[in-house]
């Protein structure tokens, strides 16, 4: 395979994250030029339907002339300032003010960042600060699910649950426990069903708070619905037990909308889809649909009054970013929630939700599917080698890395993530004409992966 000028300056110059560096040398990166909508072109003008998004986050698609106009003019008149030591600017105001109002649950401040991990990060530290502030120390233990992603910072990738985050990095931190995964086609007992799986799922994490006691637990995080884990949407009545059991002992629960948040699920906020009812929220992402990096968290009024608490006692509340709320961010978020607002964006998603989600479904009648499971305008396929066993492929044999090398030649990109599950996560601007297309590309990648898995002996049914 040869690779083009860029591909080879790019293996000699970058680091890339979440990458198989040593596969990288020999594959080359896949080098992409510009954006236009729903497609994305690479340098060498093949165009691609972006299937998810960029990493599920350009809500708005590419191209979009208001958001460009927007920071330009931000730029213009206010390129940067900082929220240190009570400085402030408008951008930042406007935009906390806009999330307070669509706010899934009663919030007090919104504090800013730059990325779905500082979200987290910040919501880590923000406990442990507001539990010293309530005057119990030792309240201070992270619950998150195995197979959860919440980033890769220290604390952030400390709350994820899959092994390459962890492996080698020296993480979790101590302090950071991990409860069951809630996805039922793998983990529920035979004949177990969504109710009783729920159930059981609280019970164990009852029984974790319990085993760690109480008095050191602080809180608990979770996504609406399990993004990088596989596209997990958690069994019927989960979150009501689970946020039961958190409301018993005290613990603090965090909702992680960095993905499900501003439209996916076909609802403001994932959690108004799944009946979850947390304590403080985190968002990005499509905050801003990727024009410009922003994140922020969503604080309830319980923590905001120990955080002053605190300022009363101690003097300066101590964290935050050169970046908190930057100006040309913000301007952009601003400009992006009105979008959202002005093309009563939800509706428009619940609109196509229903042919979205038929095509997703029909494909698990392929004979490489285990499971498609979906919801709003997100879906993940779970490839396995036998669909009545459910046995899963050798992890080596890249089974689902290559079908997205497939779908790249097919012009779609989806991703792979783990338990050989392919998602997708378009922009939500997408078309009917564009999503059936999509699923098309996609059909055809299974049907060439099935092939190449039959050819290898992969499969044995
Ligand atoms: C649910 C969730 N939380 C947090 C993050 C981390 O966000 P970032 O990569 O912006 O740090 C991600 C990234 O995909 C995510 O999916």
């Amino acid at each position: 395979m040869t690779l083009s000028n860029l591909a080879v300056r790019d293996i000699e110059t970058l680091v890339h994250p979440n990458t198989n560096l040593a596969q990288l040398r020999e594959t080359g990166p896949l080098v992409l030029e510009r954006g236009r909508g729903i497609y994305v072109y690479d340098n060498e003008g093949k165009s691609y339907i972006e299937g998810m998004a960029g990493l599920w986050c350009t809500a708005l698609g590419y191209g979009n002339e208001e958001l460009v106009e927007a920071a330009a003019a931000q730029m213009r008149k206010l390129s940067f300032a900082h929220l240190y030591n009570g400085r402030s600017h408008d951008p930042a105001i406007e935009l906390a003010e806009k999330l307070k109002e669509i706010a899934p649950i009663p919030i007090s401040k919104v504090f800013f960042c730059n990325s779905g991990s500082e979200a987290n990060d910040s919501q880590i530290k923000l406990v442990w600060y507001m539990n010293n502030a309530l005057g119990r120390p030792k309240k201070k233990k992270i619950i998150s699910r195995l197979r959860a992603f919440h980033g890769l910072t220290i604390a952030a990738g400390s709350v994820s649950g899959l092994i390459y985050n962890h492996i080698d990095f020296d993480l979790p931190l101590p302090g950071f426990l991990q409860t069951g995964c809630p996805h039922h086609y793998r983990f529920a007992h035979d004949g177990e069903s969504e109710e009783a799986f729920a159930s059981r799922l609280a019970v164990e994490l009852e029984e974790l708070i319990i085993r760690e006691g109480p008095d050191t637990v602080a809180a608990f995080i979770a996504e609406p619905v399990m993004g990088a884990g596989g596209v997990i949407i958690p069994p019927r009545t989960y979150f009501e037990k689970i946020t039961q059991v958190c409301g018993k002992y005290d613990v603090f629960v965090i909702d992680d909308e960095v993905i499900c948040g501003f439209g996916r699920l076909g609802t403001q906020f994932g959690c108004q889809a799944l009946n979850f009812r947390p304590h403080s929220i985190s968002i990005a992402k499509a905050l801003s649909s990727a024009y410009l990096p922003i994140a922020g968290i969503m604080v309830p009024d319980i923590m905001y009054q120990a955080l002053v608490d605190e300022s009363r006692k101690i003097g300066t509340f101590g964290h935050g970013f050169t970046y908190s709320g930057h100006p040309v961010s913000a301007a952009v978020a601003l400009k992006t929630l009105e979008i959202y607002g002005r093309e009563r964006m939800v509706e428009k998603v619940l609109a196509k939700v229903p042919q979205f989600q038929a095509r997703a479904t029909a494909l698990a009648d392929h004979p490489l599917v285990g499971e498609a499971r979906g919801i709003g305008l997100m879906a993940g396929f779970e490839l396995v080698a036998d669909k009545r066993s459910k046995a899963a492929f050798d992890v080596a044999k890249g089974v689902s890395g290559r079908c997205v090398s497939l779908a790249e030649q097919e012009g779609l990109i989806a991703r792979a993530l783990p338990g050989d599950t392919i998602a997708v996560c378009p922009p939500l601007i997408i078309s009917p004409q564009e999503i059936d297309d999509m699923f098309d590309r996609l059909g055809r990648a299974l049907d060439r992966t099935l092939e190449w898995a039959r050819r290898e002996r992969l499969m044995t049914l």
